[in-house]
């Protein structure tokens, strides 16, 4: 028995295109599904002036394949030096949708971060009055913290003062992996939003330690307990508009991820569409699958829902996705959530 859904055309509010030969390998593969992305600035140098996102949005559609449209929406990554008139500017032309806070040393290329919050409160209070977002890795970084609660401190800590001393801020929480972050999420009012992955609905930190470890399990944030992640498919399959996708698709080759100090990451890209319906129909939510994919996000940047379409179809034999995408810097491993799954884009 086929069993369809017509949804409006998803938007990924939180992607890892890249640059170079990478970027021309993994665009397509969110091209084919989604209308727009949350462009993330960590390349090596980082997007942090108006003019390098300018150029970095030029060569992301100069890559994208003859016949494909994406519309990338630029972001711009905070440093203790970032000038906020730089920032208002590339807001005030269109430019540019976000400011990206990463706390230095949390995660892939996020040394140029911010180490002391205070320094930044210039920037944050300019967004706040231009009403530009900000979107926010939520990890603290300070070594006597155990990973699996760096989240949970860092709401505590750094958000929670941010929001107090700035609550006109628009503020993402991205890739939540925590009931705490739900919760926080939850009773953040209208200024607050969060996004949460597809992989982090389908693992715990089980998936990546027991049995051998799973290299490409691992990212940041680290997936949680069982607990966690019940939170997690609760929040995003509940309708609540707080709540958009964001699927930190992060591709890194095979030869980075398989390293005795391996990079953080899950490319999701190709497969997200599938596994979402999957995880929405297992909710018995399906009819909640629009408003997290393609309506919340939309309504919390104040943009336009995508006017086309895209169709997922359940058929009773499992989809086959490929294992592997090929870039000219090596092989890309395609997320694999561990069980069949029967719905595909069409
Ligand atoms: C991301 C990357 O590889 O750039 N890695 C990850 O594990 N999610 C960085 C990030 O978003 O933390
Ligand atoms: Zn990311």
């Amino acid at each position: 028995m086929t069993q369809s859904l017509t949804i409006a055309r998803p938007d990924d509010w939180h992607l890892h295109l890249r640059d170079g030969a990478m970027m021309q390998a993994v665009l397509p593969e969110t091209a084919r599904h989604f209308g727009r992305g949350i462009i993330m600035p960590n390349l090596v140098p980082p997007v942090v002036t108006g003019a390098q996102a300018a150029a970095y949005r030029e060569r992301i559609l100069a890559a994208l394949p003859e016949g494909m449209t994406f519309d990338p929406q630029m972001v711009l990554y905070l440093t203790e030096d970032t000038d906020p008139e730089d920032v208002a500017a590339a807001h005030a032309s269109g430019l540019v949708k976000a400011v990206k806070l990463y706390p230095a040393g949390a995660t892939t290329n996020s040394a140029s971060g911010v180490q002391n919050f205070d320094n930044v409160r210039p920037v944050l209070e300019k967004m706040a009055e231009i009403g530009l977002h900000l979107c926010v890795h939520g990890e603290v970084t300070n070594h006597d913290v155990d990973i699996f609660d760096r989240e949970a401190v860092f709401i505590d800590r750094i958000l929670d003062p941010i929001r107090k001393a700035t609550p006109e801020l628009r503020v993402i929480m991205e890739h939540i992996t925590t009931k705490d972050g739900v919760d926080y999420a939850k009773s953040g009012g209208d200024n607050l939003g969060a996004t949460i992955t597809t992989h982090h609905l389908i693992i715990n930190r089980n998936h990546i330690l027991a049995g051998g470890i799973k290299p490409h399990y691992y990212c940041l944030p680290v997936a949680k307990r069982e607990k966690h992640r019940l939170a997690l498919r609760a929040a995003a399959t509940s309708g609540d508009k707080t709540f958009f996708l964001g699927t930190d698709s992060a591709p890194h080759t095979d030869e980075n991820k398989l390293l005795p100090c391996g990079c953080a990451g899950c490319f999701t890209a190709t497969n997200t569409m599938a596994l979402l319906a999957h995880v929405f129909e297992e909710e018995d939510a399906l009819d909640k699958l629009e408003g997290f994919a393609s309506k919340h996000g939309p309504a919390f940047y104040g943009l336009p829902v995508n006017d086309s379409t895209i169709t997922l179809t359940k058929s009773d034999t499992a989809t086959t996705f490929p294992e592997k995408i090929k870039s000219a810097d090596g092989p890309v491993t395609v997320f694999d959530p561990g069980f069949p799954v029967f719905w595909d884009v069409t």
